[in-house]
């Protein structure tokens, strides 16, 4: 059994813990510990009450400072500096570091430092980062020594699985993509100040705002032979999850739609079963709300464009879908350890 801490209880931390209950995880995993800047009666509420997700499957109550998920006790810690708190006496396996407040090596290699044996990210995180993971295609680079472990990003997760049925079927030379992502926590509801970025001062509900992505960096880590041949865009609607990422490709030999969609669809029943799912009904985005997918295809929006130019629209749910991949990395990462 895998003992770990959740460290950053937000979107993606309590759908972390709702998705070990909810889809098997539990079997393998325990959550010994969450450490979250709230308190935990605020943190015992959000994860009964999801507006999202809905209501929770299990009984949650507090005690103390233990969060009891049905027979399971999750102490809860309120610390804003990793080397706060004494992670050596939790016994962990792994930090799930979910508060996005630590990106690079340095801030992980305080956890490390403070007794945490093992970390995984749950962003991109900086490149100097033992390995980044999108899991169905390259969990294997995982090492039994690695300790500082990303599993990359939402966006990447949906788009690599893609772009390796692509480019085996019919190579890429270049390409583009436009993320379409709903409303996140750095974003105001009404107008406010923000440290990093003048667009995300500006009210989620009532703008179509444009945002920084890190997704052609991504891309270049997991696939090298495609530096320097994707650019990436991002927006940010108001809808409260599930993203979708609208590609254009430029292939390297002449494809038809349904070649492209034929093998997109065998690589959902086979290479990516689970991971990857296939439409050809009418969609729209709140269709794939807690869909744990990485992503689905929507078949009907697939275009050829003079042989060589395939455009695709590939659904994500952004919160599910990446916590249920967080908890696969941490799974495989599981097998390695003694
Ligand atoms: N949401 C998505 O769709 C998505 C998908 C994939 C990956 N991610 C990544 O996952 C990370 C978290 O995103 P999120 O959407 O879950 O954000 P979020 O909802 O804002 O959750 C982050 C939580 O961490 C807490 N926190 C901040 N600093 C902390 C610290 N030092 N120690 C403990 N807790 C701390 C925050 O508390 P306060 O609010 O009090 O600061 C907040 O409750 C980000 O790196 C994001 O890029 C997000």
């Amino acid at each position: 059994m895998l003992r770990v801490a959740i460290n950053g209880y937000g979107r993606i931390g309590r759908s972390v813990l709702r998705a070990l209950y909810e889809n098997g995880y539990r079997d393998h995993i325990q959550v010994v510990a969450i450490n979250e800047l709230s308190d935990i009666e605020t943190m015992s509420y959000l994860t009964r009450y999801d507006t999202t997700h809905g209501r929770f499957p299990r009984s949650v109550v507090t005690r103390g400072n233990i969060l009891v998920i049905g027979d399971d006790d999750i102490l809860c810690f309120s610390c804003v500096r990793s080397d706060e708190l004494d992670w050596t006496s939790l016994d962990l396996d792994m930090v799930l570091e979910c508060s996005g407040s630590f990106s690079g090596r340095d801030g992980a290699q305080a956890y490390l430092d403070a007794g945490v044996p093992r970390i995984l990210l749950s962003q991109p995180a900086a490149a100097d980062v033992d390995a980044t993971i999108v899991h169905g295609f390259n969990q294997h680079d995982i090492e039994k020594t690695h300790t500082i472990v990303s599993a990359a990003s939402c966006t990447t997760n949906c788009l690599i699985p893609v772009l390796d049925v692509i480019k085996n079927f019919a190579g890429v030379l270049h390409g583009t993509t436009q993320t379409i992502h709903s409303a996140m926590n750095d974003q105001p509801i009404i107008d406010a100040y923000h440290t990093k970025d003048l667009r995300l001062t500006r009210a989620a509900l009532s703008s179509i705002i444009p945002v920084d992505t890190g997704l052609a960096k991504g891309i270049t880590r997991l696939m090298p032979e495609l530096d320097g041949k994707m650019g990436c865009n991002a927006i940010r609607v108001p809808t409260l999850n599930v993203s979708v990422i609208d590609v254009v490709l430029r292939t390297e030999v002449d494809v038809t739609v349904e070649q492209i969609n034929a093998q997109l669809r065998q690589a959902a029943n086979a290479k990516y079963a689970e991971l990857m799912g296939f439409t050809e009904e009418e969609h729209a985005s709140v269709d794939f709300n807690h869909d744990p997918r990485s992503v689905i295809i929507d078949a009907t929006q697939t275009q050829v464009v003079d042989g060589r130019m395939v455009k695709l629209l590939c659904w994500f749910d952004n919160e599910w879908g990446y916590a249920n991949r967080m908890l696969d990395v941490a799974k495989h990462w599981a097998k390695l350890i003694d």
